[in-house]
């Protein structure tokens, strides 16, 4: 196994504060890469910024609401004064605003659940792309939901599927770039956006897990299993060192269910 298989390499993570996006930027760190992140809450994105350098890498982190326009093209212009070209883009920020049924819902909300989780991941791909080397990878952070809805949470499905799209779309137009772009399903996860926690009452992983398989795995379905993220960074590290030639256009899912079922994350 080579020890750094990311060295020399860069990489964006997106959302990576806290979470799946968290577990990944310190694993391709670990792994030899230079990274650049973002994420709204600037404590968080300071502390992961801080644990990149002690691992010798560089990194470059910026508070970024991906809602925002501008401050997605300023992370991206700032991404590419530090480092003039990217390897692998992980499009993993993501937002589940709204739970309840679709007649209930809240058009605001809606609407912001894809400024956030479609407009936030193609501005990105749109400003980066030109600047991405050969070999380069994209990665997106899909979900089980984007493929086989169930009831509620309607915005957050349409834009999982949407990703899924943008996914095959993207690796379409960048083969012959050879540059691979593929979604990651991570299935259910231990992280605030699986535990619906309020801003500010996150716990962690180990404390969410703490829970056990009898609070955790209530209304999902029997083979399901609440992962660590560091379990999906794992997947997200193999899918980035993949030679050029490999897997385009393709979701990696971590689920245990099948991929139609509903019931799950
Ligand atoms: N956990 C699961 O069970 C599960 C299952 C399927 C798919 N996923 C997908 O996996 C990805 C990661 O989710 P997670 O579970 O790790 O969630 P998480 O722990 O809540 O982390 C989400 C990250 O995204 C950032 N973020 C949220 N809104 C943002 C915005 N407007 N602009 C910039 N950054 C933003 C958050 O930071 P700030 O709040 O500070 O901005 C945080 O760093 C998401 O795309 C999610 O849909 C998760």
């Amino acid at each position: 196994m080579i020890e750094k298989p990311l060295a020399g390499k860069v990489a964006v993570v997106t959302g990576a504060g806290r979470g799946i996006g968290k577990s990944i930027a310190l694993a391709f760190a670990k792994a030899g890469a230079d990274v650049a992140i973002c994420a709204r809450s600037a404590s968080e994105i300071k502390f992961v910024d801080q644990a990149i350098s002690e691992l010798g890498q560089k990194c470059f982190s910026m508070p970024v609401d991906l809602a925002e326009t501008e401050q997605v093209s300023a992370f991206c212009h700032g991404i590419l004064l530090k480092f003039d070209a990217v390897d692998v883009l992980v499009n993993n920020a993501g937002v589940y605003l709204e739970r309840g049924a679709f007649a209930d819902s809240d058009p605001a909300l809606w609407w912001k659940t894809m400024e956030v989780n479609v407009r936030g991941p193609y501005l990105l791909t749109r400003h980066l792309v030109d600047a991405m080397r050969k070999g380069g990878k994209i990665i997106n952070l899909t979900s089980g939901k984007g493929y086989s809805a169930g009831v509620n949470s309607s915005a957050y499905h349409v834009s999982k599927a949407a990703l899924n799209m943008m996914t095959e779309g993207l690796a379409n137009e960048l083969w012959d770039r050879e540059i691979e772009v593929n979604s990651l399903v991570p299935g259910p996860t231990a992280t605030a956006t699986f535990d619906n926690a309020k801003p500010g009452e996150e716990r962690s992983p180990e404390d969410i897990l703490s829970d056990g398989p009898d609070v955790l795995l209530k209304g999902l379905h029997a083979w399901e299993r609440v992962k660590h993220p560091d379990e999906v960074a794992h997947m997200a590290l193999q899918m980035a060192t993949y030679a050029i030639g490999g897997p385009t256009g393709q979701v990696f899912s971590l689920a245990r269910r099948p991929m139609w079922d509903a019931a799950s994350t």
